[in-house]
């Protein structure tokens, strides 16, 4: 059963206990309608979550039933602390990098970018590393957890592209990509291989100092720099409609800016397969695929090069 989420369009809502739900991925709802309205009234700061990349073939940690798969990501203490986990890390990730760096946006990342063109999208904050939402032609995103485009020596602080990291490695590991046989892609880009495989595997320094480089992202077990999560909250506080998209909110790391948000009152809509955190926080809740969920809110607003 469905109950209408109204919005005032122009206004900002502190009205933020009510709740649509929505179980079907149909698009054409009470829910998306009223959502679409909120939207509409422009002032809306999303933050984004693998979610919304997996129909561009990037796996997310959470599925639908919202339950982690079985995969562990490497924390921030293994790959600082060991020189074995490190091997570990670059090997599995010189092969599932690509995956990352050859996907292309999808519909969901299309229509937020337009919307953001249309002047309604007022900020993107993003949980993802693909920098698919840029390749939409998306500006101003707040990569809160980093990009897998850019890697930095932990040393020096220099940085290099990982394209050009991806080219030092396979000089230096010839014929390692034919050896082993992937069978998998986790969802930071790593693929699972053995012990035997690895130990081969001849991991970069960093060209000025020898130093240890990681890829610019931030890992589990490591903060979130000051001046993203800053910047991330004066977004927030500044919105007319907060906007989750594609995220189960399990981290805290995105879930915060949905408790700021009902704290101060402001709305909070939610378009996510499956249950998140931020439920029962939510006014508009949309259960459905981005892709075409998205399109169709963006259509319906007249936001048409999606
Ligand atoms: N693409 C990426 O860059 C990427 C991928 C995986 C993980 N991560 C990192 O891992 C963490 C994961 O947390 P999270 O909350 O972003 O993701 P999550 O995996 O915890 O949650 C993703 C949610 O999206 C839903 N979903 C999946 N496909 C969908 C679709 N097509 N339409 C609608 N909903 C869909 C899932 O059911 C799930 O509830 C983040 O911190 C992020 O940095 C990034
Ligand atoms: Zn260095």
């Amino acid at each position: 059963m469905f109950r209408t989420a109204r919005s005032s369009p122009g206004t900002r809502s502190r009205s933020s206990g009510r709740r649509d739900t929505l179980t079907t991925s149909a698009p054409a709802t009470t829910a998306l309608s009223a959502l679409t309205e909120a939207v509409g009234a422009g002032g809306v700061v999303v933050v984004s979550g693998a979610g919304l990349s997996t129909e561009s073939g990037i796996p997310d940690y959470r599925g639908p039933s919202g339950v982690r798969r079985e995969h562990r990501p490497m924390t921030y203490q293994e790959f600082v602390g060991s020189a074995d986990g490190r091997q570990r890390y670059w090997a599995r990730s010189y092969l599932g990098w690509r995956l990352i760096a050859t996907a292309t946006p999808n519909a969901g990342h299309r229509s937020v970018s337009a919307l953001q063109r249309a002047g309604l999208v007022a900020g993107i904050v993003t949980q993802n590393v693909d920098g698919l939402h840029q390749a939409a032609g998306a500006r101003d995103v707040v990569e809160l957890h980093g990009t897998l485009a850019w890697v930095r020596c932990l040393c020096c602080g220099h940085r290099v592209t990982r394209v050009e990291l991806d080219r030092r490695m396979s000089a230096a590991n010839p014929g390692f990509a034919d050896q082993v046989t992937v069978t998998a892609v986790h969802p930071d880009g790593d693929v699972p291989l053995t012990d035997a495989d690895v130990a081969g595997f001849v991991v970069p320094d960093c060209e000025r100092c020898g130093g240890v480089l990681k890829p610019d992202v931030v890992y589990f077990g490591e903060c979130v720099p000051r001046d993203r999560v800053d910047r991330s909250f004066a977004l927030v506080e500044d919105a007319r409609l907060l906007l989750v998209l594609g995220s189960s909110l399990t981290v805290m790391s995105g879930y915060r800016f949905v408790l700021r948000a009902a704290k101060l009152g402001i709305p909070v809509g939610i378009v996510n397969a499956g249950p998140t955190r931020g439920d029962t926080r939510a006014a508009y809740r949309v259960d459905a695929a981005l892709g075409s969920t998205l399109t169709h809110l963006s259509r319906s607003l007249g936001v048409v090069d999606v």
